[in-house]
């Protein structure tokens, strides 16, 4: 293959199952280990030496993916960006990106799809040529959720859309290449019964005309961090392997740091114990407080005589004087959280819509 690889990552969607934290922002910009989700994305394709990066983003959510993403400067790469007007399907989301792809062979990662191992072997395979495209497999409990893969033998036959009676237990994640073929694909296929342009429909044209498709069985995680749950496993597994890192934070002689620590810019640890893994993001202060392993403060918070462990908290947050221990929370932007004593006592709670709270 001659053209250099291009990327394209699909990051529109409403996010209806990770409200209500995408009332107020993309679901690819939910921080994990204080780093949005498509960051990572980002970085996996820059590892695999693709720079120039495509972003498909909605009308609703683009602005802010835009303005926290910028040009790719940061990451080193050259990013730009297409407003999706409808969502009409992941292969709607690459037919609009032709044009700017040029006839180069491309990696289509859809934003919110979170891999640990990222995509460096598959990348090279795909470059070295002779397929039209590629796909990513990972063996799940339950594949009913997702494009699901079937052989015969060694031979990938088909793939279906969430199918009731998976064939296998291959699910195809959220991260394929193509060369230009796809294009004939997607202006052949039809809207699906849920009126989008599947993906998957697209990879069965690509078969059924005789085309090659790898398809590849992933080493490492894989995360859809399509729910609550996903994000905090994510947020677990990056945790478990990130570098001690204490040097931006100001910790004063009665703090205790156990364990792996980052502590990021400008942060304060006051009078407190940490138990990493945990990361403590910019200006946030910790004062009189516990904090537990595998938890994420992202910047400017407040955490003051409270103890939170297992739980994401984004940024903008105070929590002050909570009595009973926080756990396996995920908490939004701009959120107070304060324990009183005044009586009568009883609960006072402005809880925007979705919103879930498990109380002792
Ligand atoms: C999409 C694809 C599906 C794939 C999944 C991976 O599903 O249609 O084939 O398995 O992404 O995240 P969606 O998230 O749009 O329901």
């Amino acid at each position: 293959m001659k053209e250099p690889m291009k990327g394209l990552v699909i990051s529109g969607g409403k996010g209806s199952r990770l409200r209500p934290f995408t009332y107020t922002g993309a679901k690819q910009m939910v921080p994990i280990a204080n780093k949005p989700i498509l960051f990572y994305a980002i970085e996996h394709l820059i590892a695999a030496g693709i720079t120039d990066i495509t972003i498909i983003i909605s009308p609703e959510t683009g602005d802010q993916i835009q303005s926290q993403t910028g040009t790719g400067e940061r990451f080193g790469a050259n990013i730009d960006y297409i407003v999706q007007e409808q969502p009409g399907g992941i292969a709607q989301a690459i037919g609009i990106a032709a044009d700017h792809l040029e006839g180069h062979p491309f990696v289509a990662f859809l934003g919110d799809n979170f891999l640990t191992q990222g995509i460096v072997p598959q990348v090279h395979a795909f470059a070295a040529g002779g397929d039209e495209a590629s796909i990513m497999l990972k063996r799940v409990p339950d594949a009913r959720q997702f494009g699901v893969a079937e052989f015969d033998g060694e031979r990938l036959v088909r793939v279906v859309e969430k199918p009731e009676s998976p064939p296998s237990d291959l699910a195809v994640i959220g991260i394929y290449m193509f060369t230009s073929r796809v294009f004939d694909a997607i202006g052949s296929i039809k809207p699906s019964a849920r009126g989008e342009l599947e993906i998957t429909d697209t990879i069965q044209w690509l078969l059924d005309q005789g085309d090659r498709v790898r398809a590849d069985v992933v080493d490492g995680e894989w995360i859809d961090t399509g729910r609550h749950a996903d994000l905090l496993t994510a947020n677990r597994i990056v945790l478990e392997t990130a570098p001690d890192d204490r040097g931006g934070g100001n910790v004063d002689e009665q703090s205790r740091l156990h364990g792996r620590v980052i502590l990021q810019e400008g942060c304060k640890v006051v009078n407190s114990v940490i138990s990493g893994p945990a990361i403590i993001g910019e200006r946030t202060v910790i004062e009189n407080s516990y904090v537990g392993p595998f938890t994420s403060i992202d910047h400017d918070c407040h955490i003051e005589g409270s103890e939170i462990s297992g739980s994401v908290v984004l940024e903008n947050t105070r929590i002050q004087h909570i009595q009973h221990r926080i756990e396996d929370s995920l908490i939004g932007r701009d959120v107070e959280l304060v324990g009183d004593d005044r009586k009568p006592r009883g609960y006072q709670l402005i809880l925007g819509d979705f919103s879930r709270v498990r109380v002792p």
